[in-house]
């Protein structure tokens, strides 16, 4: 029978602080416990991250993460086989945060230590909850992230396209705020566009004329505070129906660009690995419906099966962290003490790298 490997996961690298044990053995893979402490209270009042204050609060409840992970999973640190960690990319003080606690635990225990691709943990998170063979397409979608990965092995990336500017998560909060809507912004305008027709305001779909799969999603943000400040221009204020029309617009727009663009990657994708056809998605903005059905739609309209995992596996967690380690344990060394955090860290190493800034600091 074969040993059991057993991998503590931490995550630090933007807002939500998290730590996770997951275990291999005959049984497959098992995610024995996943804690995530939302740091989103500390920041509400200033509309988004404040990095010193993120990095603090990760300081802070990352050992009570951990002990709380351990206590769930019913296992003692002497159990785990190896601390892996978010190495970037991501804001600096929070990665720096977990890199550090993770040096800590590895030099006490002498477990080795991994120092993982943050995005990576996000594109392999199919393979763990479905088992999903390489070579597949992966669209990233969250408020930090947006890009079509060709994803080919445990560290073999090929990046096919990616936004310019906003990710769409952000450009969900940032409609949410210029609405007063509260934050996060994603569910808040979901449940608004439910009563608001998509057709009342011509919002663009930016980027759908130029080839290639880039996105861009800033633009989309101007024109709905274009829109915004005409009718409250017009009327003095907006009207509740107004509210929900602009969100059911603006959603409308961004399912729309993200479904044609999914359309160029997934034909990218069967060109280069014509025997092979699965399409995942992940990030927080996967949980939006109609997001979701448009991609499903597309994917189906290609032939290539689509595949979500769940939500709490789908945004920003521990337990991918773990599972990257995992695989890269069977196949590289590990990392030594001189592990760095970094801000920037690219999957695709050949790709020329984004524009661009996001809730999550500098794109990858
Ligand atoms: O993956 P995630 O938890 O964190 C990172 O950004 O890495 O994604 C959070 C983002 C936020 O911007 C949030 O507004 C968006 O995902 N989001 C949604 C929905 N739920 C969350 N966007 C659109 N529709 C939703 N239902
Ligand atoms: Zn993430």
């Amino acid at each position: 029978m074969r040993r059991a490997h057993t991998i503590l996961g931490l995550e630090s690298s933007c807002d939500d602080t998290a730590a996770a044990i997951v275990r291999q053995s005959d049984k497959g893979t098992q995610v024995l416990a996943s804690v995530v402490r939302s740091q989103e209270k500390l920041h509400a009042a200033y509309g988004g991250v404040v990095p010193e204050i993120a990095a603090r609060a990760h300081a802070e409840v990352l050992d009570l993460c951990i002990e709380e992970a351990l206590q769930r999973a019913d296992v003692i640190l002497a159990d785990v086989d190896g601390i892996a960690v978010t190495a970037g990319p991501g804001l600096i003080g929070g990665v720096v945060s977990g890199v550090m606690c993770a040096k800590g635990l590895a030099l006490a225990t002498g477990k080795p230590l991994f120092g993982v691709n943050h995005l990576a943990g996000h594109a392999l998170t199919p393979r763990l909850t479905d088992q999903v063979a390489y070579p597949y397409l992966m669209l990233l979608v969250s408020g930090g992230h947006c890009q079509f990965l060709l994803v080919k092995g445990t560290d073999d990336f090929v990046r096919l396209g990616g936004t310019i500017d906003d990710a769409p998560g952000e450009a969900f909060d940032k409609v949410a705020r210029l609405l007063g809507l509260p934050q996060p912004g994603g569910p808040a305008v979901e449940a608004a566009a439910q009563q608001g027709d998509p057709a009342r305001f011509a919002l663009p779909r930016p980027l759908l004329d130029r080839a290639g799969c880039d996105m861009s999603f800033s633009g989309l943000k101007t024109a709905v505070l274009r829109t915004r400040d005409s009718l409250v221009g017009a009327q003095g204020g907006l009207h509740l129906q107004d509210q929900r029309d602009i969100c059911a617009g603006f959603q409308a727009a961004v399912a729309e660009v993200l479904a044609e663009k999914a359309r160029r990657a997934l034909h990218l994708y069967l060109e280069l690995e014509p025997q092979h056809k699965t399409f995942c998605v992940a990030g927080g903005v996967a949980a939006n419906m109609s997001i979701r059905s448009a991609l499903e739609t597309v994917s189906e309209q290609c032939g290539v099966g689509f595949i979500a995992p769940p939500l709490a596996l789908c945004t920003d967690n521990a337990a991918m962290i773990a599972y990257v380690a995992l695989e890269r344990a069977a196949q590289f060394p590990a990392d030594g003490l001189d592990l760095s955090a970094r801000p920037r860290w690219p999957l695709d190493r050949v790709s020329p790298a984004l524009l661009g800034s996001g809730k999550k600091g500098a794109k990858a």
